[in-house]
């Protein structure tokens, strides 16, 4: 028999005699009740906690990536917690501008910025742009020169550094889609055109190895690669530089097993790593350090709860226990084969002796939610079952896949729950259909 890890939950969950879980006061099955299922459930006070150990280690060097996790209220409550907001493009920018984020606090990011996108961030007044391509350097410089604010830049660079995770979020290598390469020359050769020709305000440097990233001496060895890009810019270029984002990447427990670093670890083992690296290449800048976590900050936060809804036992083989998801809304499984855990939360401390294999509802053979999970044998039809730690890339990554309507989002805090996204329904469905 194995037991649920109840560390996997956020650390206000307590479970009562029955094995019932609750969050931040507040019952999960009871939530399924009365919001439906799925559900995405989040502590908010657990998301706080996350942005203020980032706070404290960074200060206000801290930008919230909001691919993770976005909707109004969670950019309002990174607000509320000091952060930057990281973007990704024209959409997110929107979302954080209907939350009021401060344009000057957000990072416009994207391999592939439009010059629509780009106008409407310097119209909006964006403090900094991740410039990604010497074309969107050329878009940039006209966009400023026809008479629109200059950004601060910094240039994203792949440092050639391998992060140790999955090969579609390692974005770090020279051979990604991101960045200028730093071995080829041109990461240099695009801060030397940004602070040659003066029409942008050059910041500083930026990279991103990956997420997912459980081996500090991934971040460490980017580090090291970084300073000497700084030093090579004060040196070659003659000019200082004033930031150096570290990107985001911070990997998090999903299974019993896994074993991650601290935001604490992490930032220790970052700021020591910048130290000794200025030190050691007679660096004469200072450069703030900047980081942009995503998932760790929203991951460990996040639970989805589904209704199970048939159970299928291929005798010798194994047995299917269909939810009322899956793929749409946690693409993770089908994406880089994430794994996660299940636990019925209206008794958590049930036996769990049977094998299952959480399948969702899609048109899919691979439309698994968890392999291989322990749990009780008395399994029934009906009941609710929970998967942990799916604050991130769960919601941002949902789809509309075989017309399944999306699910809201409810954050609990304090004994109560409040929807901060509604669930779709039907009429969603056709919303923008010219012939509905
Ligand atoms: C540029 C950039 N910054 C930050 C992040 C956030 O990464 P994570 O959610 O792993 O912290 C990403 C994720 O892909 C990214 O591309």
């Amino acid at each position: 028999m194995t037991a649920f890890d109840a560390s996997l939950l956020p650390a206000s969950a307590t479970l009562d005699a029955a094995g019932r879980v609750a969050i931040a006061g507040v019952d999960l099955a009871s939530l399924a009740e009365r919001f439906g299922t799925p559900l995405y459930v989040y502590d908010e006070a657990d998301i706080r906690a996350r942005c203020r150990a980032y706070r404290s280690a960074f200060g206000d060097g801290v930008a919230y990536a909001s691919k993770a996790f976005l909707c109004v209220a969670m950019a309002r409550l990174v607000h509320e917690e000091g952060l930057h907001l990281d973007v990704a493009s024209g959409g997110e920018l929107y979302v954080a501008r209907a939350a009021g984020f401060p344009p000057d606090r957000i990072v416009f990011h994207g391999n592939n910025k439009s010059t629509a996108e780009l106008r409407g961030a310097l119209e909006a007044g964006v403090g900094r742009v991740a410039v990604d391509s010497a074309d969107e350097l050329e878009r940039l410089e006209t966009l400023v020169e026809a008479g629109l604010p200059a950004p601060r830049v910094h240039i994203r660079v792949t440092p050639g550094v391998e992060a140790h995770t999955h090969e579609y979020i390692e974005t770090g290598n020279e051979d990604s889609k991101f960045g200028f390469g730093l071995d080829s020359g041109e990461a240099l050769a695009a801060v030397r055109r940004v602070v040659g020709r003066g029409v942008l305000r050059f910041a500083g440097v930026h990279c991103h190895i990956g997420s997912q990233v459980f081996r500090l001496d991934s971040f460490e060895r980017a580090v090291d690669k970084m300073v000497g890009l700084v030093r090579t810019i004060e040196v070659e270029v003659g000019s200082p530089v004033e930031e150096l984002n570290l990107g985001g990447g911070l990997g998090v427990r999903y299974l019993s097993q896994d074993t991650a670093p601290t935001i604490e670890q992490y930032a220790i083992a970052v700021h020591e790593a910048v130290g000794k690296a200025l030190a050691d290449a007679g660096v004469r800048s200072r450069p703030q350090l900047l980081t942009e976590p995503g998932r760790s900050i929203v991951a460990p936060a996040g639970i989805t709860l589904y209704t199970i809804g048939t159970i299928k036992a291929i005798a010798g083989v194994r047995t299917y226990v269909a939810v009322d998801g899956g793929m749409s809304d946690n693409l993770r499984p089908v994406t880089y084969d994430a794994r996660y855990e299940a636990f019925l939360p209206a008794r958590a401390t049930s036996d769990r002796t049977t094998l299952v294999t959480i399948a969702g509802k899609h048109c899919e053979q691979g439309d698994i939610v968890v392999r291989d999970t322990p749990l009780p044998s008395d399994l029934a039809v009906g009941e609710v079952l929970a998967t942990p730690v799916t604050g991130a890339y769960g919601h941002s990554l949902a789809s509309n896949y075989n017309k399944v309507t999306r699910p809201a989002v409810v954050f609990v805090r304090d004994g109560a729950a409040r929807v901060v996204v509604r669930r779709e329904t039907d009429a969603d469905l056709v919303r923008l259909d010219a012939d509905a």
